[in-house]
């Protein structure tokens, strides 16, 4: 069975993939700022071309996913979406939120906490449009957590605890918080970690379910091994803030378990794929061929940073490595490499089943995909050699000009190499941009929700 066209997944993915480009832009004016400290220092400051990067990357992510899931719940649940009139609320809310937060930042009105700068009234709209888009979900597919598979738990978890963790973020509002600075930054980054851990619920099931869609095998997201990385999830989602909070005085065991259970679920689901990858080629070699690579180049980038995050993960290492751009290549590494590749492998799918299987399976996509992926490569390694040269830096007691001498070059292959990355992706996206582009404006009367 084929998966029919959503008007609202489709104005998702448009929105997301403009999101995308418009935030990689800024991303690469940030890096060109590293290595040209002058460059646009007037008209847009780091300090605001940060927030904008990462507000925009981050939408990217969360209306990918918003899309997949309203292209994905009829399908899964064989009923119509419960109402067609919510998820286009639910796109004019999110549009807004979305001009709203931009021009806001351009005009240099922040206010919020880190990742979510903007004034916490706009909190209010998110929260909103997120409660629409629960009721479509709910109502549509009304699961029987009984007897669904995987992905069905993995996204409703996910749409439930992206409500807490948006309420849960701003509770710094109150005087009982802000004033105690312990309390304060203990509670933001739990709310922060469990927010990271609820989107990545909604990417992960939706790459769960391609899995599934692509191999046929229903049995992938109904084994102990699903659930058991779906329980895993939960508990990270419900612990990770620890490894946050190292300048905090938490307790022991709660850091133990969230590193344990961190590691663990990227480890676990780098297990699934590779199930997967096996369970293709022995059942159905050809279809949905792109997707399935796209797949097993996030399998890559998951053991890859598996690595990277075991290793600042340990208590000696991360007390260097904290603050670094070794974060930054963790949030980065795992943001791009884990989360946009496998929602890129559902749009892709989606793209192909509106389209035919194997349409935008070209040597020009599979060019552009090899060079955003070594451009990738490149950039992670250019952020980690640079937090490494920076504690060595500061091991040697160095000044803060023989500091910034020594990371320069680190500074360039960073900005050039983001550049291509930026480059890489405007080329993989395109054919997919066009294609739901030209659904999006076509005449809507082929559409079933
Ligand atoms: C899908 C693509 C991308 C995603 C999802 C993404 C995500 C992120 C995230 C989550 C952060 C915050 C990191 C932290 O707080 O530790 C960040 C920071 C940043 N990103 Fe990206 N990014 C992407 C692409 C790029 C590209 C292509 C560039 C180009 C150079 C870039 C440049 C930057 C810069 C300059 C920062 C600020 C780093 C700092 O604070 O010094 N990003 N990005």
């Amino acid at each position: 069975m084929k998966i029919s066209k959503s008007i609202p997944g489709t104005w998702f993915f448009i929105m997301a993939i403009s999101s995308l480009f418009i935030g990689l832009l800024f991303g690469a004016l940030g890096g060109l700022q590293y290595v040209l400290p002058g460059f646009l220092k007037e008209a847009l400051s780091f300090q605001k071309i940060r927030p904008l990067h990462v507000y925009l990357v981050i939408n990217w992510i969360f209306c990918a996913a918003a899309g997949a899931v309203y292209y994905y719940i009829p399908y899964v649940s064989g009923r119509k979406l419960y109402s067609t009139l919510l998820a286009k609320l639910h796109i004019l809310i999110q549009l807004i939120i979305l001009i709203w937060v931009v021009t806001g930042f351009f005009m240099g009105r922040f206010g919020g906490r880190e990742y979510l700068e903007f004034p916490p009234y706009i909190v209010v709209l998110i929260i909103v449009a997120w409660i629409l888009f629960m009721i479509n979900f709910f109502v549509t597919v009304r699961p029987s957590f009984k007897e669904v598979p995987v992905y069905i738990w993995s996204w409703s978890t996910g749409l439930l605890f992206f409500l807490i963790t948006i309420c849960e973020a701003q509770l710094w509002l109150l005087p009982h918080f802000n004033n105690n600075i312990i309390r304060d930054i203990t509670v933001q980054w739990k709310a922060m970690g469990s927010m990271v851990g609820s989107w990545n619920m909604l990417v992960y099931g939706s790459a769960m379910f391609v899995m599934e869609k692509i191999t046929g095998d229903k049995g992938i997201n109904r084994s102990k091994k699903a659930f058991f990385f779906y329980f895993l999830g939960l508990t990270n989602l419900l612990f990770n803030w620890g490894h946050h909070t190292y300048i905090v005085p938490s307790s022991e065991l709660v850091r133990t378990i969230s590193y344990t259970i961190s590691m663990t679920e990227l480890l676990i689901l780098a297990n699934i794929i590779y199930s997967f990858r096996k369970t293709y080629f022995k059942t159905n070699p050809h279809k949905h061929f792109l997707s399935f690579r796209i797949v097993t180049y996030a399998e890559a980038w998951i053991l890859l940073n598996l690595v990277l995050s075991i290793s600042i993960s340990v208590p000696a290492i991360n007390f260097y490595t904290h603050g670094t751009h070794i974060t930054v290549a963790h949030a980065m590494g795992t943001t791009i490499g884990i989360n946009t590749l496998l929602l890129l492998s559902s749009l892709v799918l989606i793209a192909e089943e509106m389209i035919g299987d194997g349409k935008l399976f070209t040597p020009y996509f599979n060019r552009s995909f090899i060079f955003l992926n070594i451009s990738l490569l490149v950039f992670w390694l250019s952020l980690v050699g640079m937090g490494i040269c920076k504690i060595i830096a500061v091991h040697e007691k160095n000044s803060f000009t023989e500091m910034m001498a020594r990371l320069y070059p680190y500074f360039q292959v960073f900005s050039i190499s983001g550049i291509f990355v930026f480059l890489g992706l405007l080329l993989v996206l395109m054919p997919v941009f066009k294609t739901f582009l030209k659904l999006g404006l076509a005449k809507q009367s082929s559409d079933p929700s």
